[in-house]
């Protein structure tokens, strides 16, 4: 099958990007507006892009309607996040933050989480979640005004957090971690079904 983009709608090609690429990580994303209203949502379109300085990436689209996501406002409000990696047990209450409640309602109380106070930034921590990220924007690109354009959000991490009982000598215990990639649709994957390959050289 050939696919020229320029014959694709912003749905059909959406549909082709998330079947292919898969699995997706899962960025839980707090932020803040200026009245101190929490916002909470999963981004999948989510990665680590430097090391040295260490930088997240994630990107909310525009809505459907053209409107930018609240993340995205918030951001502009409080220019920090925490970014809490989402792991099995949790993976039904982060369903429910991709609820689109309106922007003066938090979905930490609604999806019955808890916060915990950062160290370095306002938006503070999901309490429930094992592993967090606490970042200070760097960038935010704008990739046009159209419905599902995209935003990328980079962020410098200046904080994690860890669980005491994932930690290891520097290492994630990934078993322990139990994290969840998110596929299309309403499918994820778990990351139980691991195996090694030895690198070349
Ligand atoms: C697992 C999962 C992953 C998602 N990934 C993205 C994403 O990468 N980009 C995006 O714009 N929306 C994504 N969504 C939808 C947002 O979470 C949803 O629109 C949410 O309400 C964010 O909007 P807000 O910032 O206005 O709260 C995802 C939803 C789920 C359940």
């Amino acid at each position: 099958m050939e696919l020229a983009i320029a014959d694709l709608d912003a749905t059909a090609i959406y549909k082709l990007m998330v079947g292919s690429i898969q699995p997706r990580p899962i960025a839980w994303v707090c932020t803040r507006n200026h009245q101190g209203v929490l916002n909470l949502a999963p981004f999948s379109f989510f990665t680590l892009v430097s090391v040295n300085p260490p930088i997240v990436a994630f990107a909310p689209l525009r809505k459907p309607d053209g409107s930018e996501k609240d993340t995205v406002l918030n951001l502009q409000e409080c220019p920090e996040f925490t970014l809490n990696i989402v792991s099995h047990r949790v993976v039904e209450a982060m369903n429910k933050t991709s609820a689109p409640l309106a922007r003066g309602d938090s979905e930490v109380g609604f999806a019955g989480l808890s916060t915990t106070p950062s160290l370095a930034v306002l938006p503070p921590r999901i309490a429930q979640a094992q592993i967090h990220f606490e970042c200070r924007l760097r960038d935010l690109q704008r990739f046009g005004d159209e419905p599902m354009a995209g935003r990328l959000v980079l962020g410098d991490i200046i904080q994690v957090h860890v669980a005491d009982e994932l930690y290891d000598q520097g290492r994630i215990r990934t078993e322990k971690l139990d994290a969840v990639g998110r596929m299309a649709g309403n499918t994820y994957s778990t990351t139980r079904d691991t195996f090694d390959i030895d690198r070349p050289g």
